[in-house]
């Protein structure tokens, strides 16, 4: 097979420290490709003023696969605060550089894998009559990555155009007389081709994978159009896959069982944000942010990473002490892209064996708080946690 080429984007903060770790455990694992750096985060806004360059856009377009570490994210006005002195004033505007990335290529479907590992001291347990029982927790979230709350159409202060046109629905009478600077506007915009595809593409994993439901997750009694939209599409798709139950949770309710039943779901579909909160909920209950990986998909571009954010208060910590479990499971989600699932069951393996082992566990496995001291009392480093799962491998 022709050699891989990936474009690696470690970012800001730990992202620096997890994607390199990776790199060691794919060589390792023999996995064979050719790694080019992209420079993405927040030193490239603060020195060019755009935190996604083009030349890294450049390097995706072309090579179509990427794995990335984390970003460091700031509200616009702190955003604008940090910009170097030359750039300031020039109008300017911080977008994420993540979010940028999955609307620049489209990378609609979101695939958060949130299974639990034998051993792992995070494992949610929940009490019976004579004890205690630990459901054995195996969901896949499917987020709508690109539309929804999360597409960036929004106002405070609307333009006219946009009351006026609000204003031809009913509803909107009670909020004419709001003054424009007391009124912010989120839209939640769904389109009938991004509900199809995540749902398409869900059901199509759940049959690769034998999972027997898939959960559609929102609120359709309340947000009638577009939780709507999805749930129509969703039964539409269900019509082709006999063998696998189509459900429908409430996103409230989902989150309030997310205790009492979760070894009961499977595949779950959800829009940007309910995605968002069901997939951090799920994870929650599997060890949390050391543990949590995700791909964003496109049609034919797709971006691997932990979902865990750039951690500024461990970037400068030496040794390092984060969990690098949710970058390499991250990882394995490539591998299975690009259909070299036999080296990514052999990571998820070595993984396994080093949780369940639990000689070597990171700061957050021993439920301590982070910081130097961390190693004192036990924890492992980074490195050490890579070197352990490189042993098994
Ligand atoms: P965070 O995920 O960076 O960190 C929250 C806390 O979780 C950390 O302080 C640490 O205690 C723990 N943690 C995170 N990753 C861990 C790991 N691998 N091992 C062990 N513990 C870990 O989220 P926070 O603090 O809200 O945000 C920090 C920065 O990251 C912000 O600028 C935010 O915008 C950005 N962010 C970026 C994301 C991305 O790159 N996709 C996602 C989430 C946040
Ligand atoms: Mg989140």
């Amino acid at each position: 097979m022709a050699k891989r080429t990936v474009v690696t984007m470690p970012g800001d903060g730990i992202g620096k420290v997890v994607l390199p770790e990776a790199l060691r455990v794919l060589d390792k694992v023999g996995f064979e490709a050719d790694y080019v750096h992209a420079d993405i985060g927040w030193e490239f806004w603060v020195n060019e003023g755009n935190a996604l360059p083009d030349r890294t856009i450049k390097l995706l377009e072309e090579h179509r696969v990427g794995l990335f570490g984390a970003i460091t994210s700031k509200p616009k006005d702190k955003a604008a605060a940090e910009i170097s002195k030359d750039l300031a004033d020039k109008g300017y505007v911080y977008y994420s550089p993540i979010v940028g990335l999955r609307q620049h290529f489209n990378l609609d479907v979101c695939i958060r894998p949130c299974r639990s590992f034998p051993g792992n001291p995070l494992n949610f347990i929940r009490r019976k009559e004579d004890g205690f029982d630990e459901p054995v927790v195996d969901v896949v979230v499917f987020r709508q990555n690109t539309e929804g709350l999360y597409a960036g159409v929004e106002w405070t202060d609307p333009p006219d155009g946009v009351r006026s046109a609000l204003a031809t629905h009913k509803k909107f009478a009670k909020f004419e007389d709001v003054p424009g600077e007391d009124l912010a506007i989120s839209t939640r915009i769904f389109t009938r081709t991004a509900c199809r595809r995540i749902c398409e593409e869900a059901f199509k994993y759940a049959k690769k994978f034998g999972y027997k439901s898939v959960t559609i997750c929102e609120k359709p009694n309340v947000i009638r159009e577009t939780s709507g939209m999805m749930e129509e599409e969703g039964r539409k798709v269900a019509t082709r896959y006999p063998d696998i139950d189509l459900w429908h949770t409430n996103i409230d309710a989902q989150m309030m069982w997310l205790t009492k039943n979760p070894e009961d779901y499977g595949v779950i579909v959800a829009g940007n944000m309910f995605g968002d909160i069901v997939s951090d909920g799920f994870a929650g209950l599997v060890g949390g942010l050391g543990f949590a990986n995700s791909a964003n998909t496109g049609v034919d571009c797709a971006v691997f990473e932990p979902t865990h954010g750039s951690a500024p208060k461990y970037e400068k910590l030496s040794p390092s002490i984060v969990n690098p479990i949710a970058m390499f499971l991250s990882s394995c989600m490539m591998l299975d892209y690009l259909d070299e699932t036999d080296k990514a069951t052999a990571i998820r393996e070595a993984i396994a064996e080093v949780i369940a082992d639990g000689s070597v566990r990171t700061y957050d496995m021993l439920k301590l708080r982070g910081g130097p001291e961390a190693i004192k009392k036990g924890a492992a480093t980074t490195e050490q946690m890579t070197d352990a799962i490189i042993e098994r491998l």
